[in-house]
């Protein structure tokens, strides 16, 4: 067995406003290894960004455990965890954050500049443009280049310190839908050839059915977590629950029902 790249054990964050309290991440218990494509689906506020957050290390959990590559960062200090983020993880957001004034290039060298410095960077930054097919526009800033273009710099440049594994919340959220799928192709590709882990945010069973993997959150929780070719994939890319909002049990009608739909649907 491969060491998981991301495990949890019982992850927990609540988020607390005056007396309220959000338990937004409630108890998950997760690994992910090397070389999966992960899409988390959910309703919204089923606590997707949260989970994310956690895995990122942008957010410390208030309870359960969360190791990376086999190593725990529940003790570690801002320091280690911003030294974590920054060797280790590589994020795209739904806005794409590209700075304005910087072109592609120096866009994609832009983590380079919180690290030790490396020689190599823009040959590498270089190459991750045109990896991502954009060799061609290199010198071009962020409001010369169209929506996909723009998120597409953002993975090279989450791609720029070779991490472990790349986050990304709801990529696809601000592209049409043919432009998302491209950019969704070319994740795929990343992870395919390039054994790059990807746990993806979305909405969208288009991008989630591109997955080798899907969890379904609810409140929180884990509500069904299936691999392509098992049984529930289907169903976990559909979310079929019973009429109360549940996940329908494997093996209950309701289930069954599902997985017939699924199959109906060439899922
Ligand atoms: N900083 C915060 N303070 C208080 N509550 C928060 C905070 N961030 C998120 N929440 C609450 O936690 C829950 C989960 O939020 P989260 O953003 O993780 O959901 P999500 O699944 O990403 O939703 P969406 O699909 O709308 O992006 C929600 O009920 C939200 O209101
Ligand atoms: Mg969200």
């Amino acid at each position: 067995m491969p060491t998981p790249i991301l495990a949890t054990r019982d992850l927990v964050r609540i988020h607390r406003r005056g007396d309220d309290e959000v338990r937004a991440v409630d108890g998950v218990t997760i690994d992910v290894d090397p070389g999966e494509f992960v899409a988390v689906m959910g309703r919204s506020g089923s606590g997707k960004t949260t989970l994310l957050d956690l895995l990122g290390c942008l957010l410390r959990p208030t309870s359960g455990e969360l190791a990376i590559d086999g190593r725990s960062v529940i003790g570690a200090s801002d320091d280690e965890l911003a030294a974590i983020r920054r060797e280790r993880i590589g994020f795209v957001f739904q806005e794409f954050n590209l700075i304005p004034t910087l072109n592609a290039v120096e866009n994609v060298m832009l983590p380079l500049r919180y690290g030790p410095r490396r020689a190599d960077g823009r040959a590498a930054a270089t190459e991750l443009l045109a990896l991502v097919g954009l060799g061609h526009r290199q010198r071009h800033r962020p409001s010369e280049l169209s929506g996909g273009e723009q998120q597409r710099v953002a993975i090279a440049r989450a791609l720029i310190n070779r991490p472990a594994v790349v986050l990304a919340d709801e990529p696809t959220g601000e592209l049409d839908s043919s432009t998302g799928a491209e950019l969704i192709d070319m994740l795929r590709r990343l992870n395919a050839e390039r054994g790059v882990t990807v746990v993806v945010v979305t909405h969208d069973a288009g991008v989630a059915g591109a997955a080798g993997r899907i969890i379904r959150l609810s409140d929180g929780r884990v509500l069904a977590d299936a691999r392509r070719g098992e049984r529930d994939f289907g169903r976990t890319l559909g979310g079929t629950t019973n009429g109360n909002g549940r996940w329908a049990e494997p093996g209950s009608v309701l289930a069954r029902l599902g997985d017939l739909v699924a199959r109906a649907r060439g899922r």
